[in-house]
């Protein structure tokens, strides 16, 4: 089995940045049993761990308070929606439930994560309102997937996973067009076929790998005209919706 997480790896190299932010907010459904994150936080400081369900509205607002409490008036630069479930059914079997508990994690979740945490990407973006968009002035990072791209389907199939994904990258470009004004930068990233409990051991990379490569992605992103894409993490270029 496979325990290593895109999240979990997240966490890390941004303290391992340069310039790593003052906070670090990760977030996990169930705190205690959240082993690896505790052990991180032992030694930094800067993480917090936040409680989130992003299928529970109330999870979601309580989640928000506890950020807003620590960052006050400074708000949030950047907020990865990194949750996400797999689910391959095909034509033949997929089920009416299936489909709605794909939805729930990884398009209805994000927006509504989204939506909830936009005062405090506002806040920080108004902090910062004559520079150009980017992901230390306030940004929404998607994370999607290859199988979404509606002109790369060649194989048919994970009906759950496809359409939520893909639902997931409208929500991604609405929200650019939506807070194009705020000056809050909204892109979605397919992390690559990774390694872990979902991608399996047969994935093509480690998470090292991948978060690496979306964290290069991140860094680049700057102004309107990077807003409102569908990035591949580790290869760097936009893929066609
Ligand atoms: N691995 C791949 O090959 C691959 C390929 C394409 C896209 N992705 C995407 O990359 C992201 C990370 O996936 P992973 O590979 O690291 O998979 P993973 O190890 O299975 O992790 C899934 C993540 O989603 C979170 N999650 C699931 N349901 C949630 C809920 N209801 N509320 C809040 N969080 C929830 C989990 O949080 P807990 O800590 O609370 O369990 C965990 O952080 C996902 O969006 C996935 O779709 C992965």
């Amino acid at each position: 089995m496979v325990t290593a997480a895109i999240g979990l790896e997240f966490v890390k190299q941004f303290l391992n940045l340069n310039n790593p932010p003052e906070f670090v907010f990760a977030c996990c459904r169930d705190p205690a049993t959240a082993t690896d994150l505790k052990e991180i936080v032992k030694s930094n400081s800067s993480v917090i761990i936040v409680e989130l369900d992003v299928t529970k509205q109330e999870s979601v607002e309580k989640a928000k308070s506890h950020v807003a409490s620590i960052v006050g008036t400074k708000g949030l630069n950047l907020l990865i929606n990194n949750s996400g479930l797999i689910n391959s059914q095909r034509i033949g079997d997929v089920t009416r439930e299936d489909m709605l508990k794909c939805y729930e994690v990884n398009a209805i979740g994000p927006l509504m994560v989204a939506q909830a945490f936009l005062p405090l990407l506002r806040q920080a973006a108004g902090q910062q309102s004559s520079e150009p968009m980017s992901c230390s002035k306030a940004a929404i990072i998607n994370i999607s997937s290859g199988v979404a791209s509606i002109t790369e389907n060649s194989s048919g199939g994970m009906y759950p996973s496809r359409a939520s994904k893909a639902a997931l990258n409208m929500i991604t470009s609405n929200l650019s067009l939506d807070l194009k004004t705020d000056g809050i930068l909204c892109t979605a990233i397919n992390p690559g076929w990774v390694k872990t409990e979902m991608g399996g051991p047969n994935a093509l990379i480690t998470t090292e790998e991948s978060v690496e490569g979306i964290m290069s992605v991140l860094e680049k992103l700057k102004g309107e005209e990077d807003s409102g894409r569908f990035y591949h993490g580790v290869k760097g270029q936009t893929i066609p919706w």
